[in-house]
């Protein structure tokens, strides 16, 4: 049922239960010991250098290129066959806008490079970005979580919506760690919101 791990848990109540806990508290480090700050924005190395402290306690693929196609509702993330030209790709993308960032993030959930945890790692990603760029990130708990789902569902389509939304929860409260702390309470995965999980096919 849960996704192999190295806690050894075979319940997926379980394994989501340790997770949120390792994970923010990996999450409150990062943000303390200063490592994003050492972080390049808009780098698919950056993301893999969140994703990698969040979760190499709890999973093998931690940092890792996932090797299985997964889909969410009725939408597939990039196969894993064009994964790595299409990080590739999306690192080139232009950052210098909020419409241009926006894009960016868009792109990179599209790819969804790993097998758990991109909503997570790509939010920090985000607000990195944000920061480096424009000096702003968003403020998740303006975020409703229900909006943001169907805004992100929609993004591959049309990415108006998600704009929109992020764009009103900006803030310049760049330096607070309680601000950053909210992107990653903002997840479903703590609500055991099952449904939500990606689907191997
Ligand atoms: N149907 C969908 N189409 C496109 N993107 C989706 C869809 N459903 C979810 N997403 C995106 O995928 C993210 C979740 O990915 P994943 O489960 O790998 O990360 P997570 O960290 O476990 O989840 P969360 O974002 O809830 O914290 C969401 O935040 C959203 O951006
Ligand atoms: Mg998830």
């Amino acid at each position: 049922m849960a996704l192999e791990n190295k806690l050894g848990l075979t319940s997926s109540a379980d394994l989501a239960r340790e997770e949120e806990r390792i994970s923010k508290k990996k999450a409150v480090s990062l943000f303390e010991k200063g490592l994003l700050d050492q972080l390049e924005a808009g780098t698919f190395s950056s993301l893999q250098f969140i994703h990698k402290y969040l979760f190499e306690d709890i999973y093998d693929f931690a940092g890792e290129l996932r090797t299985v196609n997964i889909a969410k509702g009725n939408f597939r993330f990039a196969p894993v066959m064009y994964l790595e030209a299409a990080l590739s790709n999306i690192e080139k993308m232009p950052q210098s806008t909020f419409d241009e960032i926006i894009e960016k993030y868009v792109e990179m959930n599209i790819a969804h490079p790993f097998r758990e945890g991109n909503g997570r790692s790509t939010r920090i990603w985000l607000d990195l970005l944000l920061k480096a760029e424009l000096h702003q990130v968003v403020d998740w708990s303006r975020v409703d979580k229900e909006d943001y789902l169907l805004a992100m569902e929609r993004s591959p389509i049309r990415d108006t919506e998600i704009k929109h939304i992020l764009k009103n929860a900006l803030t310049d409260e760049i330096d607070s760690r309680d601000v950053y702390m909210k992107g990653i309470d903002h997840s479903y995965y703590y609500e055991g919101y099952t449904a939500f999980k990606a689907e191997e096919l």
